[in-house]
């Protein structure tokens, strides 16, 4: 088992020479990969999950540089823009930007400063059907902590994690929005601090980031040292209102109408063809019956500093399951004009409510049929797209197809992994919350590697938390796989991304 620093040290200690092209990759690990493959149609396009090929971990207790649990990084991921390469001897390395939601929040909200670490990786990746051992598995995906950037708010002020309690009046120079802020202590009233739950992240080419949060549910953009500089809010229908209209972005409750507690803005990705910013709500709005039928926002980030303006918005029907709960998404990522891949899962796994993982999907789905009810009265909440749940018959939903199941034994097995009993750090986390993707290389220029991770909620029984010392009665690690899938038609806006000249 290679510990967390020594991985750190042996990945700087190897030199690299710049512009390495993407190795090909012998025709045998396609072959084998896809024999345990599944392939999926979508729109006349078929889709092909080759299996898993690669699991990394991080350990629950490992610390960050501020000293505190680096816990919750599953949130959100991306490779960082410029340093995808392929090595000649078949490995792949690059730099992960994770982000960590609120801190660990179990007991109650804590006034976390938003962040965002790098994390260096070597996969190599594992396409054979022989059975890894949980040890040597983790040397598919090496993973070393480099650093981390904290986030702040106009004035250097930090961001905090604690539930909004007030509401601030729009400031100048980051959005015109009123911002969620927290109750602090009475010497830190004068200084208000935003308040933010992270879930999604797009890294930009100009280094900056955007970042989608589950109080507002807003969309916040960040320097690459971690300044606010415009802040996105989304429609009326999307706002946490009260029952008198007023606005309250606590997570204590739900809302009369809007994003339901703890059901914001969970999914984030980029188009970098025509510069579309796509967000998406965990689950239906309350007065949508708070069930399957969640919404699809784009927005026009072309001119990212002046104006953001929502571009379309549609309806994405979630799964659901057998007893009729809905399979809430944690995640999307773009893969071509209208495709989108779509994280949707249970509860179940290490860490969360019960040991046998039912649902752990990256699904598809296309808006290219599906109606634009973006500027309409949809946008108000007093008009629902789907009263107590059942969808306006004047709308065309998404088509939703089922695509990588996380909780395959047959592959979970060849990882030293598994499903169900016994609840220990080789079942499969609860919490699967990012996707993101990079090329296999020229010789199949429809695969990509899909990045996934767990967010373990700072669960550690040796954590540290704004300096003071928690047990968390459980050590969930986060875990990360690597599954080796077929996409036609997403090469063009993965490369863009990645910063790869096409
Ligand atoms: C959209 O509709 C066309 C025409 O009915 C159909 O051929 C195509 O498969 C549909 N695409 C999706 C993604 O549903
Ligand atoms: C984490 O726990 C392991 C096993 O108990 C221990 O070897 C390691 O030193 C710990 N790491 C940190 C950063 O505390
Ligand atoms: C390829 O080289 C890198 C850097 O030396 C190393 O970390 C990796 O393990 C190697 N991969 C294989 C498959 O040997
Ligand atoms: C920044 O802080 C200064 C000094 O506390 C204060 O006068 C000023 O109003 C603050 N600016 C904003 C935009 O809050
Ligand atoms: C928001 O709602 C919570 C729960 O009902 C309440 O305690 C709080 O005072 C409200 N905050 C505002 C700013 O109205
Ligand atoms: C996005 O905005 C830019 C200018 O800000 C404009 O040129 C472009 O046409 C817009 N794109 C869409 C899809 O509306
Ligand atoms: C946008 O604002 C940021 C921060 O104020 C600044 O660094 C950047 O140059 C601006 N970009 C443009 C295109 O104006
Ligand atoms: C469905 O939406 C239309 C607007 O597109 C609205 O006029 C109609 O009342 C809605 N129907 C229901 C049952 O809510």
């Amino acid at each position: 088992m290679v510990s967390f620093l020594l991985a750190f040290h042996v990945l700087t200690t190897f030199r690299l020479s710049g512009g390495v092209r993407l190795p090909k990759l012998p025709r045998t690990t396609a072959e084998t990969a896809a024999s345990a493959g599944v392939s999926v149609s979508l729109g006349g396009i078929t889709y092909v999950n080759q299996g898993l090929v690669g699991f990394g971990r991080i350990p629950s207790n490992a610390t960050e540089s501020t000293g505190d649990t680096i816990g919750g990084i599953g949130s959100a991921i991306a490779i960082k823009p410029g340093t995808w390469r392929g090595l000649e001897n078949g490995s792949f390395i690059g730099t992960l930007v994770v982000q960590p939601d609120r801190g660990f929040n179990v007991i109650s909200t804590i006034d976390y400063q938003a962040r965002r670490h790098e994390i260096d990786f070597i996969l190599n990746p594992y396409s054979s059907t022989a059975k890894l051992t949980f040890a040597a598995a983790q040397q598919t995906l090496v993973l070393s902590y480099k650093n981390t950037v904290l986030e702040v708010e106009r004035n250097n002020t930090k961001t905090s994690g604690l539930d909004p309690a007030a509401i601030r009046a729009a400031m100048a120079g980051a959005g015109n929005n009123p911002l969620a802020d927290p109750q602090m202590p009475i010497a830190s009233i004068a200084e208000p601090h935003l308040t933010i739950d992270a879930e999604g992240l797009v890294a930009n080419l100009d280094g900056t980031y955007w970042t989608s949060d589950e109080y507002g549910p807003y969309i916040y953009h960040f320097t690459a040292d971690g300044h606010l500089i415009q802040t996105i809010q989304p429609p009326a229908a999307i706002l946490p209102f009260d029952s008198h209209g007023n606005l309250n972005f606590t997570a204590n409750v739900d809302p009369a109408t809007g994003r339901g507690a703890n059901q914001g803005f969970e999914g984030l990705t980029l188009d970098t063809t025509t510069n579309t910013l796509y967000v998406i709500l965990q689950s239906a709005t309350i007065q949508d019956g708070a069930l399957q039928y969640t919404r699809l926002f784009a927005y026009n980030v072309s001119e990212p500093n002046v104006s953001v303006p929502l571009v379309g918005e549609w309806v994405v029907p979630l799964p659901l399951s057998s007893s009729g709960k809905v399979e809430a998404t944690s995640e999307i990522h773009f893969v071509s004009e209208g495709v989108f891949l779509c994280l949707a899962r249970d509860g179940n796994g290490h860490g969360g409510s019960g040991d046998k993982i039912k649902y752990k999907h990256a699904d598809l789905f296309s808006i290219v049929n599906a109606t634009d009810i973006h500027g309409t009265s949809f946008d108000l909440p007093s008009t629902p797209v789907a009263p107590k749940g059942v969808l306006n018959k004047s709308i065309t939903p998404a088509t939703y197809v089922s695509f990588v199941d996380y909780a395959d034994s047959t592959q979970l097995a060849r990882f030293g992994l598994h499903n169900g009993d016994p609840d220990d750090n080789t079942l499969l986390d609860a919490k699967w919350e990012s996707l993101a993707l990079a090329p296999v290389g020229d010789s199949a220029p429809n695969d990509f590697f899909l990045f996934t991770a767990s967010d373990n909620d700072f669960l550690s029984t040796q954590g540290i938390s704004l300096g003071q010392p928690y047990n968390a009665g459980e050590d969930v690690d986060n875990q990360f796989l690597v599954f080796r899938v077929t996409l036609p038609g997403a090469s063009q806006n993965v490369k863009t991304a990645l910063g790869i000249s096409q």
